[in-house]
């Protein structure tokens, strides 16, 4: 059986990513899924001073071998200013100084969501622009807008935006 990684590019222990990437991945049929949570990495704040005294954490290379050794990733990004968290680029910094690349072609289904009416959009454009640089392979992108009206009792609760993100589930799923 396949195996899947779900989790959120965010910190927050009530993380609304956190649950949409857990209900996009309970979509995918037939696989494992593997929920990770940033806040369970010890990662340092990054910084060069600190990666030349201290190395490269261990949890850094943790992550990365999950990474390497999944068949899929499930990910939805918070959007902090119209950029990555802080919890996200800070664990994105330490894994790319391991090899680099971190997504090793892994086929990606890459969300976001916020509170506001552009769900995220300004963060997943930018994941979408740089991520191939880290061998990222998105296969679909999916925004959720306006999420406490759209998602209920973990599920997408609007008819038309549900029928979009099984649509890019399914092809996601083709691609595993
Ligand atoms: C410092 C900060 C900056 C934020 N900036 C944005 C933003 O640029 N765009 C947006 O849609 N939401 C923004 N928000 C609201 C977040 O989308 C919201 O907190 C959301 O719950 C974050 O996702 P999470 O729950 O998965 O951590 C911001 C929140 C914080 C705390």
């Amino acid at each position: 059986m396949k195996n899947i990684i779900a989790f959120a590019g965010s910190n927050s222990k009530t993380s609304i990513n956190k649950q949409l990437a857990i209900y996009a991945s309970s979509l995918v049929e037939g696989v494992e899924v593997n929920v990770l949570d940033l806040n369970d990495y010890n990662l340092p704040l990054f910084g060069t001073d600190l990666e030349s005294e201290a190395g490269i954490p261990d949890d850094a290379h943790k992550l990365l071998n999950i990474l390497k050794n999944t068949d899929g990733i499930v990910l939805s990004l918070a959007e902090h200013n119209g950029a990555y968290s802080v919890a996200f680029k800070n664990a994105f910094d330490w894994l790319s100084r391991i090899e680099g690349k971190l997504f090793f072609n892994k086929p990606m289904l890459l969300m976001a969501t916020s509170p506001g009416g552009r769900g995220g959009q300004t963060v997943l454009d930018i994941a979408k622009g740089r991520f191939p640089f880290h061998d990222g392979n998105i296969i679909e992108t999916f925004s959720l807008p306006f999420f406490s009206e759209n998602f209920k009792d973990g599920k997408i609760v609007n008819e038309d935006l549900d029928t979009q993100l099984k649509n890019s589930v399914k092809q996601f799923q083709k691609a595993l």
